[in-house]
């Protein structure tokens, strides 16, 4: 048994996982033998099996039960794979945001991360303390789990992400910048909510300006008014966000007043 990813470019004749109705992901190649135990399973179906999976053959030269097994096996990869995606999920998401589930419109978009993160817009999501941005931000996550794809992600306030990028003797600050604006998703939480210095502006900057060059898809929140962006991020920041980000604004009162008991 091979564990092999067949990259789409690679899904030659023979491997049409499309055709058969199988999300993409990551999949472990059935054991053919296994055939011979499956309803109709016979030796020559098995070895036609085998010929379908080194692509040899095409889905049309097998016989609808060998499509059957093939199907039914490659479901089973990809519901694990999405089960693991979930668990993965859900062992990173701070325990008071576990319960965010995500809307329509933060399925679309990372439906588009993970089929497009090119060309997806980033998010900005908007709105005074306590309407739900963190929420909104973790629902989006989840539901980037929820593709059964293995994209990574880092989330940090942007105060922790300060403290972990302040440069300290002995740690290369650097490596960890470059190690945290590679990822495939970057949450950074409540941008603008400490007035930044000059130091904390540039690394703003250098992290927002890099996630745009490199095409890679963010998800920013802030509870600084559309209006106030400029004066309280810089004008470098807030037209980088501007243009790279579709925004998102949450409205209503503080959630966290009505939680007060
Ligand atoms: N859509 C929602 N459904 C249920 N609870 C929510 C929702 N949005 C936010 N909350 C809860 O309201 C509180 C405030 O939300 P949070 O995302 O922390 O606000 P913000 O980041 O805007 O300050 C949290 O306890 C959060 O779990
Ligand atoms: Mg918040």
């Amino acid at each position: 048994m091979s564990d092999q990813w067949i990259p789409p470019s690679q899904q030659r004749r023979g491997l049409d996982l499309a055709a058969l109705g199988i999300p993409p992901g990551r999949y472990i190649h059935p054991d053919v033998s296994e055939f011979l135990d499956f309803p109709g399973g016979d030796r020559e179906g098995a070895a036609r099996i085998d010929s379908y999976l080194h692509r040899e053959i095409g889905l049309d030269d097998l016989q609808p039960t060998e499509v059957d097994f093939i199907r039914q096996h490659f479901l089973k990869c990809a519901e694990e794979q999405l089960q693991k995606c979930i668990a993965h999920f859900e062992t990173k998401v701070p325990r008071r945001y576990s319960t965010a589930r995500p809307n329509a419109i933060a399925t679309a978009w990372a439906q588009s991360v993970v089929t497009n993160p090119d060309e997806t817009r980033s998010l900005l999501v908007v709105g005074p303390t306590g309407t739900g941005k963190t929420h909104y931000a973790y629902s989006v996550l989840r539901a980037i789990a929820e593709t059964g794809r293995s994209t990574g992600w880092v989330a940090y306030t942007a105060a922790d992400l300060y403290a972990q990028l302040r440069p300290r003797a002995g740690r290369d600050s650097e490596a960890t910048f470059e190690a945290i604006v590679g990822t495939d998703v970057l949450f950074v939480d409540d941008l603008g909510a400490a007035k930044l210095t000059e130091w904390t502006e540039e690394v703003t900057y250098r992290l927002i300006n890099n996630r745009y060059e490199q095409c890679r898809p963010s998800i920013f929140t802030s509870n600084v008014p559309p209006t106030q962006l400029r004066d309280v991020l810089g004008e470098r920041i807030a037209s980088r966000l501007t243009e790279m980000c579709e925004r998102v604004a949450l409205k209503g009162d503080d959630r966290r007043k009505g939680m007060a008991a």
